[in-house]
């Protein structure tokens, strides 16, 4: 399966059980001749899928050179980049070669980082190896790394010139991983798909997983292309984000993850528009069934004020005003511009 994703740059996303072992062939219709890759990856993904990588680019005529961070969120900062900056200097990366991520949206978000700005710009591909990745984090050119004092404050927009996406490499990845990455499938499926979410909802979807990945992308594609810097539908990829945002927060990054914090949000969410008489009946309900399906957390007892509070500082609100997204129903959702008295109001009914 194939998408063109037209913005900016155009490019290509492929979806194809084991074309890892093509990027060579890809590459070279990309990139210059005998240029240098600069493979970029994880501790815990190199090990399983850099040899492979790495040799169908040498196939190709590419050099090629390998970087691993320790895995994890902890690793995306500032210096984990500068490290990165030096061997692509060290080992005389010009702006005619280019970056390979290799891994989850951790490893995409900061080798796109490093891409963006090493020499002003370089090109790079990204192979997503997490579902998060697949469906979510390795289109659209949202690059950046974290800052103690909150998640992805220094980033920047820069699309990738190819997307390879590999179903086969979830085969090895950690089941919660799995699961946290359906989390922010169900939302594609509430924001812009009834079809999705049903496929979700009522079917295996490891059977599917080839359709769910091109769906979601689909999604993602169409919404990015229609607003690239995220001033207005892009937004509503945030669904399910404010709470969870504030829930991850106050939680410290400890008690839920990122898709499972999302998916709480999106509950709550139509929770407040079930009780203001915005979003359809049961709604929330609907998708407390995916979420339990995929052994998501459905709800959270947290204080209301301590959402609030968390909210209202949240990056996404802009001049005092909360752009929040709700649903009308499952595939139909919009931007609600808030203040912070109207969003008080909507959460009340939480209590
Ligand atoms: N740029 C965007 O638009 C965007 C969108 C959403 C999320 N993100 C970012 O993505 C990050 C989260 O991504 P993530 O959940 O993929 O995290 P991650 O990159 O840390 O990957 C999760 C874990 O799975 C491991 N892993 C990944 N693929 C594997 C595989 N195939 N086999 C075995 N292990 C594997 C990793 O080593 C890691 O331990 C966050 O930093 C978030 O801010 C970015
Ligand atoms: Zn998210």
């Amino acid at each position: 399966m194939e998408l063109t994703v037209r913005t900016s740059d155009n490019y290509n996303i492929i979806i194809e059980r084991g074309c890892i072992k093509q990027i060579g062939t890809f590459a070279e219709n990309l990139l210059n001749k005998g240029s240098k890759a600069f493979i970029i990856s994880d501790s815990n993904v190199l090990p399983i899928y850099g040899k492979t990588t790495a040799d169908s680019l040498k196939a190709a005529g590419f050099k090629v050179y390998e970087y691993a961070f320790p895995a994890g969120e902890e690793s995306k900062r500032l210096n984990t980049i500068e490290e990165m900056y030096f061997k692509l200097s060290e080992n005389g990366f010009t702006r005619s070669d280019f970056i390979v991520a290799l891994g989850g949206g951790v490893t995409g978000d900061m080798a796109g980082f490093a891409a963006a700005t090493y020499l002003r710009g370089i090109k790079f591909i990204q192979i997503p190896t997490s579902l998060l990745a697949q469906i979510d984090s390795s289109v659209g050119g949202k690059t950046a790394v974290d800052l103690p004092q909150g998640k992805n404050l220094v980033g920047s927009f820069h699309q990738p010139c190819l997307v390879l996406i590999d179903p086969n490499t979830l085969s090895t990845l950690p089941p919660h991983y799995f699961s946290d990455g359906m989390g922010e499938a169900i939302k594609y499926g509430c924001i812009k798909s009834r079809k999705l979410f049903d496929m979700i909802l009522n079917t295996d979807i490891k059977e599917n997983i080839e359709e769910l990945i091109y769906s979601c992308i689909d999604i993602k594609r169409g919404v990015v292309e229609r607003d690239e810097f995220d001033n207005g539908e892009r937004m509503l990829l945030n669904f399910g984000h404010t709470f969870g945002h504030a829930l991850e927060k106050n939680y410290n990054f400890k008690k839920l993850s990122h898709g499972e914090a999302v998916g709480v949000g999106m509950a709550m969410m139509a929770k407040c528009g079930e009780k203001a008489d915005i979003t359809k009946e049961g709604t929330s309900a609907e998708i407390q069934k995916a979420l339990k399906k995929y052994n998501l957390p459905i709800w959270d007892d947290m204080d209301t004020e301590k959402i609030l509070e968390a909210a209202a500082l949240d990056k996404k609100s802009r001049g005092g005003n909360i752009n929040l997204i709700m649903l009308k129903e499952i595939g139909d959702s919009f931007i609600k511009k808030v203040d912070r008295g109207g969003l008080r109001k909507l959460i009340e009914v939480l209590k």
